[in-house]
């Protein structure tokens, strides 16, 4: 196992590619299940996450090639309709195969997720909605089988606007025959460049971009040529890193993704220049104490939650972060903590009392973004930290430490 050397308290300057968006790129390579032939796939990031889709994608017959952040998936000769627990459990997003595959070829048989690092994240809405298209589902030995020979469109409506759910249903919907309505559809922007690709290849989907998708069942759909939007959580974390620490320009970003984590800096004090594809940050000594509640899109990203806690955690007074996406993921508290932050949580809530600085020590990554929140309090602290188990953050972060390295940062990876 790897871990990462920060000695932190060096400030950030330069420029910074931001990566194809992972949680775009995931559903996008579920959906080139859905068609025969060849798709492509550009910008695709060089994650963790996406090498175990495409073993996924292999499992199943698919034929991949992946190099220089290009991805072919070719789907012609599917061989098998099953993702094996061995994948789903390192990586939920796995299921996102179980729409394309009931759609295409009228049965899958995929392994239930357990639990995750911060608490249970059920299924239950897809399930529920690959019912209301007609499936039978029934759950054995820990696996999921839904059967059906034709599916036919229905009516779904989420509690919660669901990024998971409303992905994988969209992608049984887009070849059931007849309307389905999803209503409180996810909007997030990976959920509508999903739309757009699903779209280009021959499906009819309307209200993309509202919460109220319209989708009229094709018989068939062709692959087709995309390139992965930018991933708006590792833009938002280099943001974080440079409030307090750089003047830095994250190239290859759309601002118009991250409007309320942009509006939530410039509260928090800091100086902000915005164009078309890029953000400049500059340093600011001391951040004001900014409040945040995560929320689904457009509010603020539950990805991006501990991230501003670590950054809050050197504000100037106390602030109040709500979690309201997943109540119990806090697992970094405990270990920016250890870092010398001044954090309580009572449930869902964590207050954070600024501190002046935070000191280096030893610290332990629990899941990606937990991790990403580590390397941000690594950074702005004083002396060395050692973060543990990367092997999380290498799931969802493109080289991370090289990109820091290049802004002037001291962190490098050792054998641990
Ligand atoms: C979440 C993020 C998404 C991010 C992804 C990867 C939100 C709303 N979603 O998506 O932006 O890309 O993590 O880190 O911020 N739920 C159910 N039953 C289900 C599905 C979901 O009860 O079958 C609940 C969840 O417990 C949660 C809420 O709905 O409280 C939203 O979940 P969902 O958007 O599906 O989460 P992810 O797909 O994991």
């Amino acid at each position: 196992m790897d871990k990462l050397v920060i000695n932190g308290g060096k400030p950030l300057s330069g420029k910074v590619k931001i990566s194809g968006a992972k949680n775009a790129v995931l559903p996008i390579m579920a959906s080139a299940l859905l068609a025969e032939g060849k798709t492509t796939i550009n910008n695709v990031p060089n994650l963790r996450d996406t090498r175990t889709f495409i073993d996924l994608l292999t499992i199943l017959g698919a034929e991949c090639t992946f190099d220089n952040s290009i991805l072919t998936i070719d789907a012609s000769e599917i061989t098998s309709l099953e993702a094996p627990y061995d994948l789903v459990k390192t990586m939920r997003a796995s299921f996102y195969v179980m729409g394309p595959l009931l759609a295409r070829f009228g049965e899958t048989k995929v392994s239930l997720p357990g639990g995750c690092a911060w608490g249970p994240r059920p299924v239950d809405y897809h399930l529920k909605g690959f019912e209301r298209l007609g499936a039978k589902i029934d759950l054995n030995q820990g696996y999921i089988l839904a059967k059906s020979n034709q599916l036919t469109g229905g009516n779904i409506s989420f509690e919660i606007a669901s990024v998971g759910a409303t992905a994988n249903i969209l992608m049984a919907a887009v070849l059931a025959k007849g309307q389905t309505l999803i209503t409180n559809a996810a909007i997030e922007p990976h959920i509508v460049q999903l739309c757009e690709v699903l779209i280009d290849m021959g499906a009819d989907i309307d209200g993309v971009g509202t919460n109220k998708l319209t989708i009229n069942g094709v018989q068939k759909l062709h692959p087709v040529e995309v390139t992965v939007i930018p991933d708006m959580i590792e833009a938002g974390t280099f943001l974080m890193a440079g409030a307090t620490l750089g003047d830095i320009q994250l190239q290859s970003v759309d601002p118009e993704h991250l409007t309320i984590v942009l509006e939530k800096l410039q509260l928090a004090g800091c100086d902000i220049s915005l164009e078309t594809d890029s953000i400049l940050i500059k340093r600011n000594d001391r951040i004001k104490p900014v409040d945040i509640t995560t929320d689904v899109h457009p509010g603020f990203p539950t990805d991006l939650q501990a991230q501003w806690i670590a950054l809050m955690s050197i504000a100037d007074g106390t602030s109040v972060v709500t979690e309201s996406i997943y109540l119990d993921r806090f697992s970094h508290v405990p270990e920016l903590i250890r870092l010398g932050a001044n954090i309580s949580l009572e449930n869902n809530v964590a207050i954070i009392r600024g501190q002046k600085e935070l000191i280096g020590a030893q610290v332990m990554s629990t899941d990606i973004r937990a991790s990403a929140s580590l390397v941000i309090a690594a950074l702005m602290a004083k002396g060395r930290t050692d973060i543990s188990r990367v092997y999380h953050i290498d799931r969802g972060y493109e080289q991370i430490e090289e990109k820091f390295k290049l802004l002037g940062a001291d962190i490098h990876r050792e054998k641990e």
